[in-house]
């Protein structure tokens, strides 16, 4: 009889009896592959199961220092880690190839051997040539880094148990190959046979393990949810192809907030900090014009201001285009709704284009009025008044929703020589911090009062 073999979907884990051209967990099309299932054995778990050890138990209440940690002094790196790297966390971090991945950690062993880390770093895609021509274009050749060039799980996992560094990275967890998964390099089985093994050994000897994913063109990494539940932190590296800004942001943190991000500028020697990014992000913005408005967001622990721009023009389309770039699309439909329920504002025959600038993305709902009134002002082809910063959460009434850290947006506009904020009305604005600042309760009160109609 032949071996039973499981069928996975690549994109969200999920097993299915036989192959299917699209997965009914997730819907996604043509990510159902075939696996090898895993040797089943002896029963054991369960009752009449072999013997297993008994485990320690411990108090909750036992006081147990907090993990200690160390700085890389890439300042970005070491706050979206949560303050610095735990020793024994496993960290994935992924991202489209060619975005900077091996960069920043080839920079981050650096600073971490520097700081006294023993470092291995494995690299399975380049050569040894390739990684040291990068050090030395960074500048970091006499770094104390030791390499290995190599794609066999078993070797690495032995020569690390005979070295016991302090933090391994492996770039990437697509090239390696565990021989006791019987498919091929990259495949969802043997990514996480690789990830589960080298978690283990980091939760097992306490080095801090890094692992690099590609990224394919769904935006998922190979058998994501797999790796991603495995490890204690996720963060993705993205920025746009023809902009040099990259941003490390953390999607999970066991051990520090999520969200957080950390802001870098891609040059000819390596990835600098950014370490006040609403200045680069509103850096290119000249006089004010229809269609832009900033935005006073908070990225994690920290406010960051960016533009928001927006372009609304006659279509020739029988379904104008929606077309968003850094800000989620069903959100504007959601915005572009409520404007045409709630205000009699209609963007029906008009394509729209939003736009975040500098290539960053947002995701808080506090962006909503912010976009509604970059709308607005494309279409009625006037600008907002100068030194104006916006925040608030648009309801489906059509209401405004007060957002957390009000304060906190307003003190990081103030910085960069804003003197006034629309925001929604009840919002807590503590000192107020100097701007002079239109609380707005719902959305046709803000049309009437910015654009004069509604
Ligand atoms: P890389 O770190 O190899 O990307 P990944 O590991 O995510 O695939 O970075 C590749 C890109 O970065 C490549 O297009 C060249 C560019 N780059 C610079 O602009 N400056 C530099 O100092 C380095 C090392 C790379
Ligand atoms: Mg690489």
């Amino acid at each position: 009889m032949a071996k039973p073999t499981s069928h996975t979907c690549t994109a969200c884990g999920a097993s299915h009896k036989k192959w299917a051209g699209r997965c009914d967990a997730c819907g996604a099309w043509n990510t159902i592959v075939a696996e090898a299932p895993l040797s089943a054995g002896p029963a054991k778990t369960g009752l009449g199961a072999a013997k297993g050890r008994q485990v320690p138990l411990t108090e909750l209440s036992s006081a147990e220092a907090p993990p200690p940690r160390a700085v890389s002094g890439l300042g970005e790196l070491d706050r979206v880690l949560g303050g610095g790297l735990v020793a024994a966390s496993a960290i994935l971090v992924g991202g489209d190839p060619g975005i900077g991945k091996s960069t920043l950690l080839l920079q981050a062993a650096a600073r971490f051997a520097r700081a006294g880390l023993s470092i291995i770093y494995v690299s399975g895609e380049e050569a040894g040539a390739q990684v040291r021509l990068r050090a030395q274009r960074l500048g970091l050749a006499d770094a104390p880094v030791r390499l290995a060039t190599e794609t066999s799980l078993r070797d690495i996992l032995t020569t690390l148990d005979a070295e016991r560094p302090d933090l391994v990275i492996i770039d990437s967890i697509q090239t390696m190959w565990s021989d006791s998964v019987d498919s091929a390099p990259g495949s969802v089985a043997q990514v996480r046979a690789a990830a589960h093994e080298l978690v283990s050994f980091a939760k097992r000897r306490g080095t801090a393990v890094v692992l690099v994913g590609h990224v394919t063109k769904e935006g998922q990494i190979a058998g994501p949810r797999v790796v991603e539940h495995m490890v204690d932190c996720v963060l993705y590296f993205e920025g746009e192809r023809g902009h040099q800004f990259r941003i490390l942001r953390a999607v999970k943190n066991r051990f520090g907030p999520a969200d957080e991000i950390g802001v870098f500028e891609m040059t000819d020697a390596g990835l600098d900090e950014v370490t006040n990014p609403s200045a680069l992000f509103l850096s290119e913005r000249g006089e004010p014009a229809p269609g832009s408005v900033v935005f006073a967001g908070i990225e994690g622990t920290r406010p960051v201001l960016t533009e928001i721009q927006a372009l609304v023009a006659p279509s020739a389309l029988g379904t104008p285009r929606r077309t968003v770039v850094g800000v989620d699309g069903g959100r504007l439909s959601t915005i572009l709704a409520v404007l045409e329920a709630r205000c009699g504002i209609p963007f029906a025959g008009l394509d729209v284009f939003v736009n975040v600038a500098g290539g960053m993305r947002v995701s808080e709902p506090a962006a909503d009025l912010a976009v509604a009134a970059a709308l607005l002002s494309a279409r009625e082809d006037s600008a907002l008044p100068a030194d104006t910063a916006v925040f608030g959460e648009i309801s489906l009434s059509g209401a405004l929703r007060p957002v957390g850290q009000t304060e906190n947006r307003l003190k990081e506009a103030r910085k960069l020589g804003f003197t006034s904020a629309i925001a929604p009305a009840r919002s807590k604005l503590g000192a107020g911090q100097g701007m002079t600042v239109r609380q707005m309760p719902d959305l046709v009160g803000f049309v009437g009062d910015i654009f004069g109609a509604g």
